[in-house]
């Protein structure tokens, strides 16, 4: 293929000249002559692994050039990849006019050129970048007509300094965002050189992603440098416990914890987030993040009254109790604390738990219901059918499957919040919002 590559920073060289070395003809593209120039005479513009040799063997065999005048780069090629600069502006967001610029002259080159033409977007961006800022101006500049003679992809990299030759043609997977058959196809074929699945999604799906793989991955490192900060002011071996941790492939390094849902609770997790606090506190060890939990917890749990508030129901039928399906454990349970808040609020709530029997409750757990909802059995009730002819929204904190059935079997349903996740399948049945997801989702 004919490429056409935006921006010859770590990205776009590595790009080039890995893309190069897989047979393809690549014109790199940049406004620093001095990055062309280093590039047309063999020599790399950034210090990368790899890099010099693959760059030399490119411009030696004729594969590889460089340019800093776009439209000579669009008029020659026949695929374009954006690999401009995004960095940070003073309030946290990206600074797109690199990104912007750099479509606009794309775009104008492309109002002179024949032939199809396919534009890949790979610097990072928020989402709804691509539909809401590069579309319009690609669109509108080149005069053009999106999926019949201009085709467009976000495609995120996943390349890491130091070891992004390996990473290009290594990586975790690839990403299309697109929504169109052939676009997906050509970049299948432009990386068939590339290991790993080849995922198509949208767009926003695409941009999303790419953030939240950076920021998940600042989060582990800090969860990391927190808790063995802990650990090492109070004489325990952080290196140790954490080689220890990270052998927990099911829990811990795993999909375990990460699908959205409610808030968490129950007898363990917030005690013991707690307790590491504590801890740290106590040998003068600050953990803003590990401090932070507790607060997110608190505003996702507002964020599910705040919901059920903008429904504007007064019958309320509440489904789980227990801090999680399966158990009938009501200790920090969020379930129970929303029950707590919406009688406080002076909603009309009838709750039912296939598990939990106000009775049968015990020790902590009973004092805890009695702490935070002393009348507790008044709400709760066996017979769902009651409940669910009693509320004019259902919301769910969790549904065991033979009650999410019942549901879905009932001719006449009432409005559902799942602040869970449990029921967003079967969202097309039901009049359905979701805690922080669209239906479907
Ligand atoms: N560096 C990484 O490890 C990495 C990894 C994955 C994704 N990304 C993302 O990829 C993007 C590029 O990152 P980078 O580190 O390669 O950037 P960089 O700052 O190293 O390089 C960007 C290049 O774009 C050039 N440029 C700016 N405007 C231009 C224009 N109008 N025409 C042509 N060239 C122009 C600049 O001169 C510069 O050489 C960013 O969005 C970044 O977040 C970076």
């Amino acid at each position: 293929m004919k490429i056409s590559i935006f921006g010859m920073g770590y990205v776009g060289c590595v790009s080039a000249a890995c893309l190069a070395a897989e047979n393809h003809h690549v014109i790199g593209v940049d406004t620093a002559t001095q990055k062309v120039d280093l590039l047309n005479t063999g020599l790399s513009p950034v210090i990368e692994a790899k890099l010099p040799d693959l760059i030399r063997r490119g411009v030696e065999n004729g594969r590889l050039s460089a340019t800093t005048h776009a439209r000579e780069a669009i008029e020659t090629t026949e695929l374009s990849l954006i690999a401009v600069g995004t960095p940070s502006r003073e309030d946290g967001s990206l600074e797109l006019g690199y990104l912007t610029q750099v479509t606009r002259e794309i775009a104008q080159a492309l109002r002179d050129k024949h032939g199809a033409h396919t534009v890949v977007i790979r610097s990072t961006v928020p989402p709804a970048t691509t539909e809401q800022l590069i579309l319009p101006i690609l669109l509108d500049l080149s005069a053009r007509t999106l999926n019949r003679d201009l085709f467009v992809c976000y495609n995120p990299e996943f390349l890491r300094e130091g070891s992004s030759v390996d990473d290009f043609f290594n990586p975790p997977f690839t990403i299309l965002g697109t929504d169109d058959d052939q676009t997906f196809q050509l970049l299948t074929q432009l990386y068939a050189g590339v290991q790993g699945e080849k995922i198509r999604c949208t767009y926003q799906a695409a941009e999303a992603m790419k953030t939240l793989c950076n920021v998940f991955h600042a989060l582990k490192i800090t969860f990391a440098n927190e808790a063995a900060s802990i650990l090492h002011a109070c004489g325990t071996s952080a290196m140790e416990a954490m080689t220890l941790f990270l052998k927990d492939h099911k829990l811990n390094l795993s999909s375990a914890y990460l699908r959205p849902g409610f808030a968490f609770g129950g007898s363990c997790l917030p005690k013991d987030v707690r307790a590491l606090v504590q801890l740290g506190t106590s040998h003068g060890v600050q953990t803003p993040l590990l401090e932070g939990i507790h607060a997110s917890n608190e505003a996702h749990l507002d964020r599910a009254l705040a919901l059920i508030e903008r429904h504007g129901a007064q019958k309320i039928a509440l489904l789980g109790i227990a801090f999680k399906p399966g158990t009938d454990d009501l200790r920090e349970s969020p379930a129970l604390r929303l029950a707590a808040q919406l009688v406080r609020h002076q909603y009309d709530l009838r709750i039912h738990d296939p598990i939990v029997r106000v009775p049968a409750l015990l020790g902590a757990n009973w004092a805890y219901a009695q702490r935070l909802l002393p009348d507790l059995a008044r709400f709760l009730e066996n017979d769902l059918d009651k409940v669910l002819d009693h509320g004019s929204v259902w919301v769910i904190a969790h549904a065991a499957p033979e009650v999410r059935q019942h549901l879905l079997n009932r001719p006449c349903k009432a409005p559902v919040i799942d602040l869970a996740g449990q029921l967003s399948r079967y969202s097309g049945q039901l009049s359905y919002t979701g805690l922080c997801w669209n239906p479907g989702s």
